[in-house]
């Protein structure tokens, strides 16, 4: 059996001092918190994404960005056997769509909500896949158990803990089992850009300053390529090729669009060539890891 006790999941907390849910951290940009310390409740905003979350997160950008992850988890996937663990699974798009191409997967995200809304999508698909509502840090799994990790659209860059997730991710694969996912960058060329020169200078200041943001109650930490591909060594990967997604495109996260224009076109096109290839693969939006144990 591949599940770790609850007693194992609540040690590893009390010996890591992990668990930072709901804790109020320092941020000095006065524009972000006008006096006062921010609160992190990364599960209750994403309960409350839940229900349209996956109308509301829909535009040619980001469907570029689904793409784009999808054909590197193809590709990792061919003559693939063994256990898939979804982090950060949100309403199970991905684990849908993996379970239906006939692999065994796992669905895990710390929103009880997001879980509620992947479970019965699952139910209504006809599926039966598990899926558990706990947080990346403190994993449920015995070590060495699961064949491949994957977290899309940036669930690892809302983990205060991030460097016990890590730990985790290495813990409970496999040897040669890889994990695949994509995180927010920090040094996004669109985004330093259009605030250095359309003008929020502050957030600039900020970014220069801080390497996380606190906003709603969610925590953002941005990674640069080469502090990821730093930590992931030192969580034990023997290998961690990164690369970035979005390099020209921006994700509009709040606007709804159907229609694809010519410049999404050619620049997705282009971005497809160099996205491993210094130095588009430190300049996208997102960055793009696939780690081997
Ligand atoms: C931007 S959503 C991505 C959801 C999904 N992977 C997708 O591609 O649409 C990030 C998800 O990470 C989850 N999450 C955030 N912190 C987490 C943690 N510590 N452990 C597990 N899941 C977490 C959130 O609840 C949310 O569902």
């Amino acid at each position: 059996m591949c599940f770790r006790s609850r007693a194992g999941g609540s040690k590893h907390r009390a010996e890591t001092g992990c668990n930072v849910y709901g804790k109020r951290v320092r941020n000095d940009d006065k524009k972000v918190i006008r006096g006062s310390m921010p609160e992190i409740n990364i599960p209750k905003y994403y309960d409350r994404l839940a229900s349209d979350y996956d109308t509301r997160f829909s535009n040619p950008q980001l469907d570029y960005m689904r793409t784009v992850e999808n054909s590197v988890l193809q590709e990792n996937l061919a003559d693939f056997r063994g256990l898939i663990l979804d982090v950060g699974c949100g309403t199970g798009e991905q684990t849908l769509a993996l379970a239906k191409d006939g692999f065994s997967v796992i669905g895990l995200d710390i929103s009880a909500e997001m879980i509620r809304v992947a479970k019965k999508k699952s139910e209504e698909a006809g599926l039966s896949i598990p899926f558990i509502i706990a947080s990346a840090d403190a994993l449920p799994f015995k070590g060495n158990c699961i064949s491949m990790l994957t977290s899309m659209f940036g669930a690892y860059s809302h983990i205060p803990a991030f460097d016990c997730a890590f730990s985790e991710m290495h813990r409970v694969l496999a040897d040669g089992g890889k994990a695949l996912f994509t995180i927010v960058n920090r040094w996004n060329l669109n985004w330093w850009l259009m605030h250095t020169f359309i003008g929020n200078r502050d957030w600039v200041r900020h970014a220069l300053k801080n390497k996380d943001f606190v906003s709603d109650g969610l925590w953002t930490y941005y990674f640069s390529r080469r502090e990821l591909v730093k930590k992931m060594r030192s969580a034990g990967f023997q290998r961690a090729r990164v690369g970035s997604i979005m390099i020209f495109l921006y994700p509009h996260l709040r606007r709804i669009e159907k229609k694809v224009s010519l410049y999404q076109r050619t620049s997705g096109r282009i971005e497809n060539l160099v996205r491993w290839d210094f130095p588009f693969n430190s300049i996208g939006y997102y960055l793009l890891a696939v780690c081997t144990k």
